[in-house]
């Protein structure tokens, strides 16, 4: 948790900061149908990006004249960042189709365009959607030593594909880029067989459950240029069973994420478009957003709550209902693994719990290593919440359950030999996150995610490839530290009485 405990906000904070500056100097230029929009790229060095504020009218074309290019450049990335919509940046004025070699269809697109071929270079830009979009226009200028991203393409539909494609499957962010090309001109042609490029990718959150047009923007402003998206990104680190332009991302619905690649050869790296995910709909599927939408999961959560505090405040370790609540708990998640159904989940568990009680009466002992079983398996999940991604041995499924296992039954054989201790613990932490998880829903933070990122590695498929990295930002550093107070008032109350 140290790892990014102060770190992250810091860097929030600086960011707004700076993107904010970026964006407040440039006006808000409105492009209507037939609209032309400059953009003028005098003496622009790579470090810094032309950015351009500009609402985009409901079913309109519009083009942009890339004009005043320096002669030291030698490709420019032009691009177009919108806020939810889906618009078409294309080469031609005829090839404006979502779908064609020509042009390219997103929320976050851009094109390749070769340098010095002309004084002005045309793009055009249509809106198919019968509302006004937000949107930011960008051009980076890079010169001839610089590897060109997408150059090496062989799957999208433009011949260089300097973008992404970002794709929302399950409880998972997939992220895919085309490879990099070293520097070409008319004599050398880029050659990708033994592509000498490295790639990298870099991934930065904002402030969770910000839906706002503003943090978007700023966001995107501040991943742009290979200096700020590794300042203020955090690198990912690679994995080698997937192919390596290909990563995969745990959703954490409702917080927005800019992901991005970059292509280094040499000394010199260029960035690709960067792409950006609420793993969400917030405009065109509000409800996409809620993790509970359904009345079941509330009332449970509310349930939940009402379970902690009671435990939290009456409860006391010698007292085998209050003993059951962590047995329950831990049997409805493993139900839940088994039956992916809430209702046979909450059977599962209270039959979990009515089966420790047999034992706990016949068989002391092995009531005692189930309750242990319960705070192991409670730790481990939080191990797997923060195991750094370069753990790659853990994508194998064989290899990760027998390590889980094998951790969840040392750190019970642990408790075992501290009994009393295991058991004021092993009830404090319950009960306490018992009474934070439905904050944790409320607010929107990712203390949730400790388990349901393990119920996710036990149902979903293709999530042992997914990197974990949850964010941690304010409200999560509040929830956790209130947890802290309230297990261990559970646990001082615990041993004074007891
Ligand atoms: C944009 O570029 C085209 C082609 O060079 C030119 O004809 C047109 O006048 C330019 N538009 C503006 C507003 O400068
Ligand atoms: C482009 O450069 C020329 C001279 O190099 C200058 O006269 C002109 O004003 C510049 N245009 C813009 C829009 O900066
Ligand atoms: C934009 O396009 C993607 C796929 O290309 C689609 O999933 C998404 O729903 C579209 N968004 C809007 C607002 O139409
Ligand atoms: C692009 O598509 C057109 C037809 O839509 C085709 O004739 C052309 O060969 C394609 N170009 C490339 C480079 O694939």
């Amino acid at each position: 948790m140290s790892r990014s405990l102060l770190s992250e906000p810091l860097i929030l904070l600086l960011l707004i900061g700076t993107g904010w500056c970026v964006l407040k100097d440039s006006k808000i230029e409105a492009l209507y149908d037939g609209s032309v929009l400059q953009m003028p790229l005098t003496n622009l060095a790579s470090s810094e990006p032309f950015i351009k504020q500009i609402t985009i009218a409901p079913s309109s074309n519009t083009t942009f004249n890339v004009t005043n290019v320096s002669s030291s450049a030698s490709f420019i990335i032009v691009q177009v960042h919108t806020y939810q919509y889906n618009v078409t940046l294309s080469y031609d004025k005829d090839h404006l189709h979502k779908v064609s070699n020509r042009s390219v269809f997103g929320s976050n697109i851009g094109l390749y365009v070769k340098a010095g071929s002309s004084i002005v270079t045309q793009l055009y830009l249509r809106n198919d959607n019968l509302h006004l979009v937000d949107a930011i226009a960008v051009a980076i200028i890079y010169n001839d030593k610089a590897p060109v991203p997408g150059g090496c393409n062989m799957e999208f539909n433009t011949e260089i594909a300097p973008y992404a494609r970002l794709q929302l499957q399950d409880t998972m962010v997939v992220f895919d880029t085309q490879p990099a090309s070293i520097p070409f001109n008319d004599t050398v042609k880029p050659f990708c067989d033994k592509n000498p490029v490295e790639h990298s990718m870099y991934q930065m959150f904002i402030t969770e459950q910000d839906f706002s047009p503003e943090s978007y923007f700023i966001a995107i402003s501040s991943m742009l240029t290979v200096d700020d998206i590794v300042e203020n990104g955090r690198k990912v680190s690679s994995t080698t069973l997937l192919s390596p332009m290909r990563k995969v991302f745990s959703a954490y619905t409702g917080t927005g994420s800019v992901y991005v690649a970059v292509a280094t050869y040499g000394k010199l790296s260029t960035a690709y478009v960067p792409t950006f995910s609420y793993a969400c709909s917030p405009v065109l599927y509000p409800e996409s957003c809620d993790v509970l939408t359904d009345t079941f999961p509330k009332f449970i959560c509310a349930g939940c709550f009402f379970l902690g505090l009671l435990s939290v405040c009456l409860g006391h370790y010698h007292l085998p209902i209050d003993q059951s609540l962590p047995i329950f708990f831990t049997s409805t998640i493993l139900g839940y693994m088994i039956t992916q159904n809430i209702g046979w989940a909450l059977l599962i568990g209270l039959f979990g719990m009515i089966l420790w009680h047999c034992f706990r009466v016949c068989f002391p002992i092995l009531g005692l290593g189930l309750f242990n079983i319960s705070l192991g398996f409670f730790f481990t999940n939080v191990v797997y919440f923060h195991a750094p991604d370069s753990f790659i041995i853990l994508q194998s499924n064989w290899v990760f359950w027998s390590l889980f296992a094998s951790m969840v039954v040392l750190i019970s054989l642990i408790m075992m030999s501290l009994h009393i201790v295991a058991c004021v613990v092993s009830c404090a932490i319950y009960s306490s996150y018992m009474m934070v998880l439905p904050l944790d829903y409320w607010v929107g933070s990712s203390l949730k995610y400790i388990i349901i990122n393990v119920i996710r590695r036990a149902t979903v498929d293709g999530y042992q490839d997914a990197i974990i990295s949850p964010p941690t930002q304010g409200k999560d550093i509040a929830l956790i530290c209130l947890w802290v107070l309230l297990a261990a008032y559970r646990c001082i109350k615990g041993s004074v009485s007891g």
